[in-house]
C-alpha cells in the first residue's frame, strides 16, 4: 500500500514518539528512574528501615517512610521522629506526612526536609476514623480547596519534590480525582500516587481502576501518576499496567513477607514469565536479614516482637507451620530465633511450594494504624 508522503512523515513522527515514549525514564524532580518504576507503599508498622531495606534488595525503585503525623514531628513526638529513619541504601527514598492543618504541615515537611529525604510526600489517602475525622489522611477530600492549599504551602516551603498518595474522592458522590489530580498538578507537586478506593470503600472490596486510567488519560496531566491497589503479583501487575497506562504502580499487601514482588514484577512485564518462587532457604535467609538489621534498628526484644508479624507472611502457605509459629510467638532472644529458622529449613528443605502450596490467598490480615 502506498503511503502518500505527508502520511509517510505522520507515521515516522508516530513512530519516533512511539520510541521517545518507550525511552523515557520517569522523572520526579531531579530523580530519574527506569521505565515503569514499582514502588513499595507506605505502611505504617511494616514498611520500616528492615522491611525496606529487603524490598530494596529485590529492586523497589522508590519507597516511603510509613506515615508521620506532623503534629507528632513539630512536638518532637520519639515515635514519630523515629520513622524519619532511613539509610543511603534505600535512596530514593520518600518521607510520608500527614495532618490536617497547614502550618504544621508546612513544619513538618521542613523537619523532614532536614534529615535529607529525596521526595516529601503527602498522605491524603488515609482513611482510618481517628485521622480523616479530622479532616487528615483521605478526610481532606472533603474539602478540596484546603487539600489544594495545603499541598500548595508545602510545594512552596521546601525544596525537595512533593508527591502525593491518594484515593479516588471523598466518597461515592464525590468521585473527584481527575479534577483534584490536575489541581495539585498546577500548584507543583511532582508525582502522584492513586489508590483505587475512595475513602470509604474497605480494602477487601477490589481497588477499581478506571478512574486512576482517566487520571492518567486526561491531557493536562504530565506529571507521573502511579497506580495503586489489588497488585499482588506479575500478571496483575501487567494486567494494570496495560488496561490502564499508568507510568508505574505501587505495592502495598502484595509485598507482605515477599520482597521477592518487585524483581518478580520486573521479570515478568520484560519476559511475559514468572520466575521460581524463592524456596525456604531464600526465605530463611532474607528473613534472617530482616531481622538482623531490626535488632541494630531497634534491639533485640522489640526486634523480636515486631519480625512477628512479618514471620506468618514468609511462611504462608508452609503445611504445619503452626507449631513452629507458636515458638516464634514465644521466643525472646535472638539466638535461638535463628536456631529455629535452621530447623525450619531443616523441616521443609526440598518442599514444592508451588505444588503444595495449600493456602492461596495473597493478602493477610495484618493491624494497622492506617488500614480500614
Ligand atoms: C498495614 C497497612 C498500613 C498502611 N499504612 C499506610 C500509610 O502509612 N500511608 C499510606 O499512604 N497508606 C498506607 N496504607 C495503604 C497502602 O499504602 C495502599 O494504598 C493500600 O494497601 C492499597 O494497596 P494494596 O492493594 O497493594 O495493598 C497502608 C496499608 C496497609 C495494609
Amino acid at each position: 500500500m502506498w503511503v502518500s508522503y505527508p502520511e509517510c512523515a505522520k507515521l515516522v513522527f508516530l513512530q519516533a514518539q512511539l520510541l521517545l515514549k518507550k525511552n523515557t525514564v520517569i522523572r520526579i524532580g531531579n530523580i530519574k528512574l527506569e521505565e515503569f518504576p514499582v514502588l513499595l507503599a507506605p505502611m505504617e508498622d511494616v514498611s520500616d528501615p528492615p522491611f525496606r531495606y529487603v524490598c530494596k534488595l529485590f529492586g523497589a525503585d522508590i519507597m516511603y517512610t510509613e506515615f508521620i503525623s506532623s503534629e507528632g514531628l513539630i512536638r518532637d513526638a520519639a515515635k514519630s521522629v523515629k520513622k524519619l529513619d532511613f539509610n543511603e541504601f534505600e535512596r530514593p527514598i520518600g518521607i510520608q506526612i500527614f495532618g490536617h492543618d497547614i502550618d504544621s504541615m508546612v513544619k513538618a515537611a521542613l523537619y523532614a526536609e532536614s534529615v535529607s529525604p529525596d521526595i516529601i510526600d503527602i498522605n491524603f489517602g488515609c482513611p482510618v476514623k481517628k485521622v480523616a475525622s479530622k479532616g487528615a489522611g483521605s478526610g481532606i477530600m472533603n474539602d478540596i480547596p484546603k487539600m489544594v492549599a495545603m499541598t500548595e504551602a508545602v510545594v512552596k516551603a521546601v525544596k525537595l519534590p512533593v508527591t502525593v498518595k491518594t484515593r479516588l474522592g471523598y466518597d461515592e458522590n464525590r468521585k473527584d480525582i481527575v479534577e483534584i489530580a490536575e489541581k495539585l498538578q498546577d500548584v507543583g507537586i511532582q508525582a502522584l500516587t492513586v489508590h483505587g478506593r475512595l475513602r470509604t470503600t474497605r480494602s477487601s472490596v477490589p481497588a477499581d481502576w478506571t478512574l486512576i486510567g482517566k487520571v492518567k488519560e486526561n491531557q493536562r496531566m504530565h506529571i507521573p501518576v502511579f497506580g495503586n491497589g489489588d497488585v499482588i503479583d506479575g500478571p496483575s501487575a501487567k494486567f494494570f499496567k496495560d488496561s490502564f497506562g499508568v507510568d508505574g504502580l505501587m505495592v502495598a499487601r502484595g509485598s507482605y513477607g515477599n520482597p521477592w514482588i518487585f524483581h518478580e514484577i520486573k521479570h515478568y512485564l520484560k519476559t511475559g514469565v514468572l520466575p521460581e518462587k524463592p524456596d525456604i532457604h531464600e526465605r530463611v535467609r532474607i528473613s534472617k536479614i530482616q531481622l538482623e538489621r531490626s535488632i541494630d534498628w531497634k534491639g533485640e526484644r522489640q526486634a523480636l516482637m515486631e519480625m512477628r508479624k512479618h514471620w506468618s507472611d514468609y511462611f504462608k502457605g508452609y503445611p504445619n507451620f503452626k507449631a513452629f509459629r507458636i515458638k516464634m510467638m514465644q521466643i525472646e532472644n535472638a539466638a535461638p530465633m535463628f536456631t529455629l529458622m535452621d530447623e525450619i529449613i531443616g523441616y521443609y528443605d526440598g518442599f514444592d511450594f508451588e505444588k503444595h502450596t495449600t493456602d492461596t490467598d495473597a493478602i493477610s490480615d495484618l493491624p494497622s494504624a492506617c488500614h480500614p
